[in-house]
């Protein structure tokens, strides 16, 4: 056994899969200071930040600013602020970094070609994401099996190369019905946004409404191919780019 195994295996006996506030607190615990939950603010985030907030648990909040989220989002972020007056840090892309980039490309230049694409998602998130992961030892997300076929067989607990950490995912089984109900019995606030055909939400350019019968993150960088469709902060080995 390796010790990335051995490591997934002693955090696994940390996991119950039933339920998310007793995980989520014996891994504070554990792993002290170390551990971070990362939000979009989407509704399975809400949900995670909402379980965090509540229960005071010792999880480090952070959102990646972008710059070009919806309006609907940073809403979002600023009642979650107010209801539960605890603390989300921002990280935000470096600034000659970006300058550098829309000076000889544009503002849009992601439209234009995949390389432009994901190099705004590597300044704008992947680099950001790493400020905020650095020697951290657990990564919270919200990603759940449903949102795409790439992420249907992800196990709840993961070991991330790049970032040198383990993800945890504890909506990953969630369905959608289970996340709305939980949202709307516990009078989380969510992105209105969800109420008009979005289901999976990033920046606003690159994120449109998807119909039903669509897959969730069909509006994710449609004009793209399908095997393309991940911005980098989620390199699952399935999806692997
Ligand atoms: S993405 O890779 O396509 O952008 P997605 O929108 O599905 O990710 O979100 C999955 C999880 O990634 C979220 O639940 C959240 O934990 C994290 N995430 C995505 N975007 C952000 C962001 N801007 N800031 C912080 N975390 C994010
Ligand atoms: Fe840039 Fe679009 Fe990626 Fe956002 S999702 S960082 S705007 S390419």
């Amino acid at each position: 056994m390796t010790s990335t195994q051995h490591n997934i295996e002693s955090v696994n006996q940390l996991i119950n899969p039933d339920n998310i506030i007793e995980s989520i607190n014996q891994l504070a615990k554990a792993f002290q200071g170390k551990v971070v939950f990362s939000t979009s603010f989407s509704w399975e985030d809400q949900i995670i930040a909402h379980t965090i907030f509540k229960h005071h648990i010792d999880v480090a909040v952070f959102t990646l600013d972008t710059g070009r989220l919806f309006a609907e989002t940073y809403a979002t972020w600023s009642r979650t602020l107010e209801l539960y007056q605890q603390k989300i840090t921002a990280y935000y892309p470096d600034a000659n970094q970006l300058q550098d980039f829309i000076v000889n490309k544009g503002p849009n230049s992601f439209y234009e070609s995949i390389e432009n694409r994901k190099q705004c998602c590597y300044i704008r998130k992947v680099a950001p994401l790493q400020r905020a992961l650095k020697d951290k030892a657990i990564w919270i997300t919200g990603i759940r099996a449903a949102h795409s076929n790439g992420r249907s067989d992800m196990p709840l607990l993961e070991y991330d190369q790049a970032n040198d950490i383990i993800k945890y995912h504890p909506l990953l089984h969630w369905t959608t019905e289970e996340v709305i109900t939980f949202i709307n019995q516990n009078n989380i606030p969510y992105n209105p946004l969800h109420d008009n055909g979005f289901i999976s939400i990033g920046c606003m350019p690159c994120t449109r409404a998807v119909s039903a019968g669509e897959d969730f993150r069909a509006g994710r960088w449609w004009w793209e191919d399908n095997s393309k469709k991940e911005c980098g902060l989620h390199v699952h080995r399935a999806n692997e780019q």
